[in-house]
């Protein structure tokens, strides 16, 4: 099998714009294929991370999913948990694996168990017994049903950078109960070999540092959305360890889906025998596990595939975000996460608005705040609306990927006095380690669209979203741990439930 002239001739095409791709590194992803893993102590390839699992009820039901991968041999393995209630280990559930045999990559599996019935609002521990040796150990923060909780959310981290290590370190010192990556979690092209390269080693670090990255995924439930570069290795025949994210994420398989090349579904394109490996690995997660919606605390998330083989103006599409919000309008809190920002100021990827043509939903939906990344550097616009310009047929009036249209923005709204926005906030947050984009215009307000509020472009950077009932404080925090921004959005208080026998 002869992997390495199609790899070549793929990085030699897209290295044409590497100031957007990041692309770097590529020979090195050659040498990978083939390579036995790392294997840390406990035979682990990759140490557990914590999950939902298909569970759109999020942590509201107590069950949170641990995964863990390792090598292609029969082992015994359980899990065990302890939230302090009964001051005992409990057994979870019994674990299962999947089988990832893909060429390029040697055989081995994805096994994940369910720890089930943990106290609300408290921490856990939990340990892997392998042939009944504990051989793992680690806490974390337990499900979430009060109204107090703390997001952690960026974009575009997985480039093996630095800035990425100190993003997780950064993000790892607020203690979230939620970990979002909004797309481009690995470049340059979310490959198996790219994450076991430049992300497991970050996000799984043994000590927090600036310098190596931090213990984040084993202690705090990741969610993700899909970005351009993690599906760019859907060519099975030049990437055969692409589509990575279908193999290593659990999350709700509530989401739309469609056929193969269709409007919602990107063509998986291989010889027959690769994409049936893809497929026997990824199970039902590919392709549904693209876009789905879960429960945190008080808030409700919609998460959605915003790559460009999804048409955003199909029928199905914006249906099922319409009913996704719908069902929601008893949260207090609707955000949505994808990786496309639909207002954007940065001259990279400016011309990038596919994202808009949903604006109408998100808005009839009462989102109160749209996360986003792909752009690598941090925006935050004015409270806004924003009505789509048409043809004479009713249709938008789309030009290539350019939607434009009229916003309405909410300039009363500062988040420290004014915090009851008019509008929905958009968020972008790409600063999650890849190089930053457009650092000039950081000085330069003019090149700025009037709908951005702020723009930060010189620095590296998360968000933190902090949850308390009705009230959401938004802090922006650089890889060195400054705060660079801090807005707050209020609510009415919610109404007491109704009670009666
Ligand atoms: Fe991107």
């Amino acid at each position: 099998m002869n992997l390495r002239r199609p790899l070549m001739a793929a990085c030699g095409c897209l290295l044409l714009v590497p100031a957007l791709c990041g692309l770097s590194g590529c020979d090195r992803d050659l040498d990978e294929l083939n390579k036995p893993p790392r294997i840390h102590p406990g035979g682990f390839i990759v140490r557990p991370y914590l999950q939902l699992g298909d569970d759109p009820a999020g942590t509201r039901s107590g069950t949170i999913r641990v995964v863990w991968q390792t090598e292609d041999v029969d082992v015994d393995w359980s899990v065990e948990s302890n939230d302090g209630s009964a001051r005992a280990w409990r057994p979870a559930a019994a674990p299962r694996w999947r089988r990832v045999a893909v060429d390029g990559v040697l055989p081995h599996r994805v096994h994940h168990a369910d720890i089930t019935g943990l106290r609300p609002d408290g921490a856990f521990a939990y340990r892997l017994r392998r042939s009944g040796e504990v051989v793992f150990t680690a806490e974390a923060a337990g499900p979430k049903s009060s109204l107090l909780h703390r997001v952690a959310i960026f974009g575009d981290c997985g480039a093996g950078t630095a800035a990425e290590r100190a993003i997780a370190f950064q993000a790892y010192r607020e203690r979230p109960d939620l970990l979002l990556i909004v797309g481009d979690i690995v470049y340059n092209r979310g490959r198996i070999t790219e994450y076991r390269r430049k992300f497991w080693p970050v996000f799984d670090a043994d000590a927090a540092s600036m310098a190596a990255g931090a213990p984040l995924l084993r202690s705090t439930i990741t969610v993700t959305a899909p970005g351009n570069h993690d599906t760019a290795g859907r060519d099975l025949n030049e990437f055969p360890d692409g589509l990575a994210y279908y193999l290593y994420w659990d999350q709700p398989l509530n989401g739309p889906t469609g056929p193969d090349g269709g409007p919602i579904v990107a063509h998986l394109a291989g010889t027959e025998a690769r994409r049936k490996a893809f497929r026997d690995a990824a199970g039902p997660a590919y392709p549904r596990m693209a876009s789905y919606s879960f429960d945190y605390g008080n808030a409700h998330w919609t998460i959605l595939d915003s790559d460009a083989y999804v048409d955003w103006s199909n029928p199905e599409f914006r249906a099922w975000v319409e009913r996704d919000l719908a069902a929601a309008k008893n949260a207090t809190w609707r955000f949505v996460a994808f990786h496309h920002p639909p207002f954007n100021s940065s001259r990279a990827h400016f011309g990038d608005q596919r994202t808009r043509l949903l604006v109408d939903v998100f808005e009839a939906g009462r989102v109160d705040v749209v996360w986003s990344g792909h752009v690598h550097n941090y925006q935050r616009t004015h409270p806004l609306t924003f009505a789509v310009d048409r043809t004479p047929d009713g249709k938008p009036a789309r030009v290539a990927d350019k939607v434009p249209g009229r916003w309405t923005l909410d300039n009363e709204y500062d988040g420290r006095t004014h915090t009851r926005p008019r509008g929905i906030i958009y968020v972008t947050t790409g600063g999650g380690g890849a190089s930053l984009y457009d650092l000039e215009q950081d000085a330069d307000p003019g090149s700025l669209q009037p709908y951005t509020e702020k723009f930060i472009s010189r620095v590296n950077s998360l968000s933190i979203a902090e949850v308390d009932g009705p009230t959401l404080t938004v802090r922006q925090i650089a890889a060195d741990g400054r705060e660079l921004d801090r807005f707050v959005v209020t609510k009415e208080s919610p109404r007491p439930l109704a009670s009666g026998r």
